[in-house]
């Protein structure tokens, strides 16, 4: 019988996954998912090729309640045992956040539970510290549908953008270069799927970036470059589609591998490497199997643990929002009170410049 430890409700809906959660942290920061409730709404948004953000708050709230209500059933702890309420309040789609907000609110009012907004990337940040024991400082990768960045993970609270695109996300890129080739959204699976039938080397791209000092990405060039190549070889035949999703997919990896080696060279001249640290990777596009793999072989190469969470963890989830509040709560960080405005943009390093596609994807469909 558990005695000591925190139980987290956390609640996501900042983009197109309505998702609550309960989590428990023990005292010794061991995380426990006692439940993951998420629905995605994919079916939704597919036949407009993206997010559309009314639609999402709409559905948000019709099924947000349910949820909950299935996630603290399926873990077994009532609702008067719950420690907290964590809520995602940005960065993300304004009114997706709102119908969070609001009902994590009206619980923690009902209830007299303290109540916290959490920062949906320092979900995504610290869901390795869920997964695996990883200790401060480590390195993140996130790419997602609306996130490209690298972070200096410091501590709890305490995050350095190293660097983030300077355009499209790069499961943005991924799904406009699918919706160009007539693949289906989300696009990510659909190009590294088409992409196993490509024919290495026949189309080549440019790898953007490469060896700039700075740390940041670029990728809306290679998806115009995919257009251009495409048109040229209109009408296309399921073979060069292939060899197109290739040819992206050789050159983003290769994008990532070359700003990765790069930040991990940074991050064991200012720490050293002797605790072998870690390169964490979260986000949609970690799905990827060729990202992840050269990715687990330049960590290895420059002597870090690669730590890659399970899929479903690495998508949007209420679990890393609940386990975000726990150990910012663990941290003795202060509580939020109900007047809590939500934030479509939130920067989890707030001095970093902010810079076009940094933040949450918008109304990009
Ligand atoms: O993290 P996520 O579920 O949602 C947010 O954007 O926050 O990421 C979704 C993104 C989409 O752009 C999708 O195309 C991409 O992740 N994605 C992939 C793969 N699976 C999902 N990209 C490349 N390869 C994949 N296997
Ligand atoms: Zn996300």
């Amino acid at each position: 019988m558990d005695i000591g430890g925190l139980r987290i409700l956390g609640i996501e809906t900042s983009c197109d996954e309505t998702a609550a959660a309960v989590v428990h942290r023990s005292p010794d920061g061991v995380g426990t998912i006692l439940s993951d409730v998420v629905l995605s709404q994919l079916d939704l948004h597919a036949a407009f090729g993206g997010v559309v953000p009314e639609l999402a708050a709409r559905s948000h709230v019709s099924v947000l309640d349910r949820l909950v209500s299935e996630a603290l059933a399926e873990s077994g702890v009532a609702l008067t045992e719950i420690d907290a309420i964590a809520v995602t309040s940005g960065p993300g789609l304004i009114g997706g956040l709102m119908v969070g907000l609001m009902t994590g609110k009206a619980i923690a009012m009902a209830t007299a539970k303290p109540f916290m907004g959490v920062n949906h990337l320092e979900g995504h940040a610290l869901t390795a510290r869920l997964t695996d024991t990883v200790a401060f400082p480590y390195l993140l990768l996130l790419v997602s549908g609306g996130h490209t960045q690298i972070v200096l993970v410091k501590g709890v609270g305490d995050y350095e953008r190293w660097g983030t695109t300077i355009d499209d996300a790069l499961g943005e890129a991924f799904d406009k270069t699918a919706k160009l080739l007539g693949l289906g959204y989300p696009g990510g699976p659909m190009v590294e799927q088409a992409a196993l039938d490509g024919i290495p080397k026949r189309f080549r791209l440019p790898v953007p970036m490469r060896k700039d000092p700075r740390l940041d990405f670029s990728f809306s060039g290679l998806k115009t470059a995919v257009r251009q190549m495409a048109e040229a070889e209109a009408p296309l035949s399921r073979q060069t589609i292939a060899d197109l999703c290739l040819a992206f997919q050789v050159s983003v990896t290769a994008s990532l591998d070359d700003r990765i080696a790069m930040a991990l060279e940074r991050f064991s001249q200012r720490f050293g490497t002797e605790s072998k640290p870690a390169l964490v990777v979260a986000g949609g596009v970690a799905a990827n199997t060729a990202i992840r793999t050269t990715l687990e072989r330049r960590a290895d190469k420059a002597g870090f643990r690669f730590i890659a969470p399970p899929p479903n963890l690495c998508t949007d989830n209420a679990a890393m929002i609940a386990w975000a509040g726990a150990e910012r709560m663990a941290a003795g960080l202060p509580f939020d009170t109900l007047d809590l405005a939500p934030r479509s943009r939130w920067p989890l390093d707030q001095t970093a410049i902010a810079l076009i596609g940094h933040g949450k994807r918008g109304a990009k469909a």
